[in-house]
């Protein structure tokens, strides 16, 4: 089947070489010419484990190709929108822009009979005001929503092996056409028995702003009871472990600690509550006001926690910034609670000194003012205060006794409970994580 993939960022690249891998015959657009170029050399422009190779066998394959030029996408079946919906700036709210700019400009090459996919996440509304213009400008093509699920570090995997497959169609016929179209492109991920939800548009653009807001409730739940640990003296990790037991509840998503940063959970809650108050039912989501308040304070807690730490003030302290990364096998700093905590850490007067396995370059471009190098030693170097903010493995590897002789005191803050507390008091640190006692 021929498709069209248009925007090529993290979701857009990822969902074309899936595509290509499944078998259909693929075009890759984007108005970015050097992103273009670097996708069709088979170069990856951001860090996701798994993607440079199935991006080389897909291009390999000669089923996928990239492009500038939207004229290219004209003949497919299947025209899949994958732009993305940052948060506007100084507003809770969604910027729609890019989504509305990719289809009018989609709109110009759509024959009758093709169908338009949206994939990113909107706010509820958007599709069936997409899909009038679609249909009024370009008739007898039709829209769907099909919101992605994947997360950053697993997205491979998640295009391929997806927990559901949720389909948002028009009414009537119409939606029974659509939905052939897209049996006919998820037909083997279908023959996997993915168990698949058939819905209105209206529903299909709430499932995923509902479930992001779901798993940002649930860490910043799990977070509240943290700051219940500090102020009782009791411990977060065990609480988690033994409320998780009960498989209603279940342990994913209860890891206390830095809270939730990236490019989707923050931007999505804040603009589920833009949408609802624009609806009139903003009482709905107050909780969520919340949920992001709890998950802001942890950062705060953070920088108190190392001021503690360093004896009370942390002017002129040296302090090691271990991850960057809003989390571990991704280089994306977007509200970064790492850096946000970095960055606290030197206006209050320390001499902070980051590195990520993955994020430098992108940290030295967004963050000049931030001292960015290229190991937890160089890190470390007589550090009064080592703070763990993202969990790599490459830091949970840490061996304490020889990073113990880098560093000018031994004082170990993990704000992602991922070091072995036992092995690092053993070897002589002190140890802090919150929501843990002291
Ligand atoms: C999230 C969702 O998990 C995906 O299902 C969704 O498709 C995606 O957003 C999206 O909307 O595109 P992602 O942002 O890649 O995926 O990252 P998550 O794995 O959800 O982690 C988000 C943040 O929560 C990270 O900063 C992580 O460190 C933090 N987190 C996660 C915790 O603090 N505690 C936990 O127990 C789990």
């Amino acid at each position: 089947m021929k498709l069209s993939v248009i925007g090529c960022g993290y979701l857009g690249a990822v969902h074309a070489a899936s595509m290509a891998q499944l078998g259909h015959d693929v075009v890759g657009i984007d108005t970015d010419t050097a992103k273009v170029e670097l996708l069709a050399a088979g170069r990856v422009p951001f860090h996701e484990p798994g993607f440079e190779e199935l991006l080389q066998s897909s291009l390999a394959s000669g089923r996928l190709r990239f492009s500038p030029d939207m004229a290219q996408a004209a003949g497919s079946k299947v025209h899949f929108v994958c732009v993305g919906t940052p948060q506007k700036r100084g507003e809770y709210a969604a910027d729609l822009r890019y989504v509305e700019s990719a289809t009018e400009s989609l709109i110009e090459v759509l024959a009758p009979g093709e169908l338009v996919v949206g994939k990113s996440t909107v706010p509820v509304g958007t599709a069936a005001r997409l899909a009038e213009l679609v249909t009024g400008k370009a008739p007898g093509a039709l829209l769907a929503w099909n919101p992605e699920f994947l997360r950053e570090g697993f997205a491979v995997q998640d295009t391929l092996h997806p927990d559901r497959l949720v389909y948002g169609l028009p009414a009537g016929a119409d939606g029974d056409t659509a939905r052939a179209l897209l049996d006919e492109v998820y037909a083997s991920i279908e023959a996997d028995g993915t168990p698949q939800v058939v819905t209105d548009y209206a529903t299909a653009e709430m499932v995923k702003t509902a479930a992001n807001s779901f798993l940002a409730t649930k860490i910043s739940f799990i977070n509240a009871m943290a700051e219940l640990c500090e102020a009782t003296g009791a411990d977060v990790k065990q609480l988690a472990d033994a409320i998780g037991y009960d498989d209603r509840i279940g342990r994913k998503f209860l890891n206390a600690g830095l809270g939730f940063g990236g490019g989707c959970l923050p931007k999505d809650i804040r603009a589920f509550m833009a949408r609802a108050g624009e609806l009139g039912a903003d009482q709905a989501l107050t909780f969520l006001r919340e949920v992001d308040n709890i998950n802001m304070r942890r950062r705060i807690r953070m920088v108190e926690l190392a001021r503690e730490v360093c004896d009370g003030s942390l002017l002129g302290k040296r302090i090691a910034v271990l991850g960057a990364a809003f989390k571990p096998d991704s280089d994306d700093i977007r509200d970064s609670p790492a850096l946000n905590v970095a960055a606290q850490l030197q206006l209050q007067g320390a001499t902070v000194r980051v590195t990520d396995p993955a994020a430098g370059d992108n940290i030295r471009r967004s963050w000049p003012q931030l001292d960015v190098v290229d190991s937890a030693e160089e890190a470390a170097e007589r550090a009064d205060a080592v703070l763990v903010l993202t969990e790599w493995k490459q830091f949970r590897e840490l061996d304490p006794v020889a990073f113990g002789r880098v560093v000018a005191r031994k004082a170990v803050l993990d704000g992602r409970q991922a070091l072995d507390r036992d092995v690092w008091e053993a070897a002589g640190w002190s140890y802090r994580a919150l929501g843990r006692r002291a």
